[in-house]
C-alpha cells in the first residue's frame, strides 16, 4: 500500500530501506518535507519518495525502491500517487545514465529542462520538470449502504460519465420499509451486473479507472458488505487504490457535480438517517455545529407518511400530497431554541396524536392539509437553524445534502432564505439527492487527491463519525 508517512508512525520504518533517524532529521531541518512510502504485506517499507512542497512547486529530492523490488511497477504507482495528489509543477534530477527512470518520468509528462554538468560524482544530471496540469482522474464509485445498488464513473470529481442505480423500492414497499436481509440478498444479485453495465455504458474498462471509491459506512451492515467486498475484489484484481468514503461525505460531495466546492461553507445534511449542520473549512474538514437530538428528518417524513397511509418511502409522497394541501392544522415548531440542534420526534408524535384524535371523533382527515402542515413545521425548523448558523459563523456559502434535499418546499424555502441574506446556495440535482454511486465517486476523487487509501482489511461500519 502507498501512503504519505506521518511523523507519528515512524516505527513502520524499522527494517525497511528508509532510516528513521534520517527522516526525523529531514522533518526537523526541512519544514517542507514529505515522504510517500510503499509498504508491503509484511508492513515493511520497500520504497519511498522524498519530496519538498515549496510554495508553488514540488521538488523530488530522493526516490528509491528496494533493489529486489525494482522493475515491478512500484515506482510507477508511487509517482502516480504523487502526480495525482498535487497540482503544482514538479522538478527532479536524474542521472543521465539511468535510462529506465528517464523513460518512466517521460511517461508521466516530465520534460528535460537543463543539464547539470557532473552532478552525480562527475556524471551529468538531467533536470526534468512536469507542468502543473493534472491528469484526468476517473473514479469508480460503489454505493450499497441501504436499498440502492449503484455504481458510477466520475471524471475529476465534477463530471459524471455514467451512473447505474438499481433500486429495491418496489420490493421493500410491500413491507412498509427496508428489510435488511432482503436488501443484502438483492445487492448480491445485482452488484456485478451494475458494475458491468456502468463500465459498458461509459465505454470504459476497469483498467481505465484510477481508483475505486466505496461507501464503508454508515448504513446496513449486510448491505454495506456487498459493495465493500466487490470493491476490494476489483482493487485486488486490477491493482487499483481503494478509497473509503463515509456515506454522508458522499451526500455532501454530490454538490461538486453542480459546482466545484469553495470554502468555508455550511452543509445542511438531511437524509433518512442524518440531520446535521456541518461547517467545512476545506475538503474533508468537518466541524459539526449541531444535529438531531432524536429522529432524522427523513425518518420522520417516512413515519408520518405511514401514519397517514402512504407507501414507503414516504418523503416523496408527502412532498407531492402537501403540494395539494394547505397549512391548516396547528403543529408544534420543533426545538425553537438557541442551539443548532433539531428535534423531530415531538412533531412526529403530534401528527400521530392529531390523526388519532380526528379518527376517534369521526372527523374527516384532510391528508393533503396534514401533510402540508407537517412539512411546514419541519421545513421551518430546518431553515431557521440553518439561517442562524450562517449568520452566527459569518459564512456565505451553503450546500444542502441528502435525500430530503429533493423536497420541493425545502428547496424553495432555503433558496428564498439564502437570497434574503445574500448566501450562495448549491443543492444537488434531484437525481443526486438520494443514494447514488455518483456522489461516492465525487467524494472519492477529493479523498484520493488527499492521499486517502484503505487496505484490503477495510471493514464496513454501521455507524461512524463523519470524516
Ligand atoms: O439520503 P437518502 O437517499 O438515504 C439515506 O442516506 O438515508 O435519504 C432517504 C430519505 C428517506 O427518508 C426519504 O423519504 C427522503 O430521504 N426523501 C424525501 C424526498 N425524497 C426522498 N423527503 C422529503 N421529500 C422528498 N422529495
Ligand atoms: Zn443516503
Amino acid at each position: 500500500m502507498i501512503r504519505e508517512l506521518k511523523i507519528s508512525e515512524l516505527s513502520i520504518l524499522d527494517n525497511g530501506i528508509l532510516q528513521k533517524d534520517t527522516v526525523l532529521q529531514e522533518f526537523k531541518v526541512n519544514p517542507f518535507s514529505h515522504y510517500i512510502v510503499y509498504i508491503d504485506n509484511n508492513h515493511k517499507v520497500i520504497g519511498y519518495l522524498y519530496y519538498s512542497d515549496i510554495y508553488n512547486r514540488i521538488e523530488i529530492n530522493q526516490f528509491e525502491i528496494d533493489f529486489i523490488h525494482r522493475n515491478c511497477g512500484i515506482g510507477k504507482k508511487m509517482l502516480k500517487f504523487l502526480t495525482d495528489s498535487v497540482d503544482k509543477s514538479i522538478t527532479l534530477e536524474v542521472n543521465v545514465n539511468n535510462k529506465s527512470a528517464i523513460h518512466l518520468y517521460k511517461k508521466f509528462g516530465f520534460v528535460k529542462v537543463a543539464v547539470r554538468k557532473g552532478y552525480y560524482n562527475g556524471v551529468d544530471g538531467i533536470l526534468m520538470e512536469r507542468s502543473e496540469k493534472m491528469n484526468d482522474i476517473y473514479i469508480l464509485g460503489i454505493e450499497s449502504s441501504c436499498d440502492e445498488t449503484s455504481v458510477s464513473i466520475v471524471k475529476n470529481g465534477t463530471e459524471e460519465i455514467s451512473t447505474i442505480i438499481s433500486s429495491q423500492i418496489d420490493i421493500h414497499k410491500n413491507y412498509g420499509g427496508v428489510v435488511p436481509e432482503i436488501a443484502s440478498r438483492e445487492h448480491v444479485k445485482n452488484i456485478t451486473f451494475v458494475i458491468e453495465e456502468c463500465l459498458e455504458s461509459a465505454n470504459m474498462k476497469m483498467e481505465d479507472m484510477d481508483a475505486i471509491a466505496v461507501t464503508y459506512g454508515p448504513g446496513l451492515i449486510g448491505s454495506l458488505l456487498i459493495g465493500l467486498e466487490a470493491s476490494k475484489t476489483l482493487a485486488y484484481l486490477y491493482q487499483k487504490p481503494l478509497i473509503p468514503v463515509h456515506h454522508i461525505a458522499g451526500h455532501i460531495y454530490a454538490n461538486s457535480l453542480e459546482k466545484e466546492m469553495e470554502f468555508p461553507l455550511i452543509a445542511l445534511v438531511v437524509s433518512g438517517g442524518h440531520t446535521e449542520l456541518i461547517k467545512m473549512g476545506n475538503h474533508f474538514q468537518f466541524e459539526k455545529l449541531g444535529g438531531t437530538l432524536d429522529d432524522a428528518v427523513g425518518e420522520c417524513y417516512d413515519k408520518v407518511a405511514r401514519v397517514i397511509g402512504l407507501e414507503y418511502p414516504g418523503g416523496p409522497k408527502i412532498d407531492k400530497l402537501a403540494s395539494m394541501g394547505k397549512v391548516t392544522y396547528s403543529l408544534p415548531v420543533p426545538l425553537k431554541d438557541n442551539s443548532y440542534n433539531f428535534s423531530f420526534s415531538g412533531l412526529k408524535s403530534a401528527v400521530i396524536n392529531l390523526n388519532h384524535k380526528l379518527k376517534q371523533r369521526g372527523e374527516e382527515i384532510r391528508k393533503e392539509d396534514l401533510a402540508a402542515s407537517f412539512q411546514n413545521a419541519a421545513v421551518n425548523s430546518l431553515v431557521s437553524k440553518t439561517k442562524k448558523a450562517l449568520e452566527d459563523y459569518h459564512v456565505n456559502r451553503l450546500i444542502v445534502a441528502g435525500g430530503v434535499a429533493a423536497n420541493k418546499v425545502l428547496r424553495e424555502a432555503i433558496s428564498q432564505m439564502c437570497e434574503e441574506i445574500n448566501v450562495e446556495l448549491t443543492i444537488p440535482e434531484l437525481k443526486y439527492c438520494t443514494d447514488n454511486g455518483t456522489m461516492i465517486a465525487a467524494a472519492g476523487y477529493y479523498a484520493y487527491r488527499l492521499g486517502r487509501r484503505a487496505d484490503l482489511y477495510l471493514n464496513s461500519k454501521s455507524s461512524d463519525t463523519l470524516k
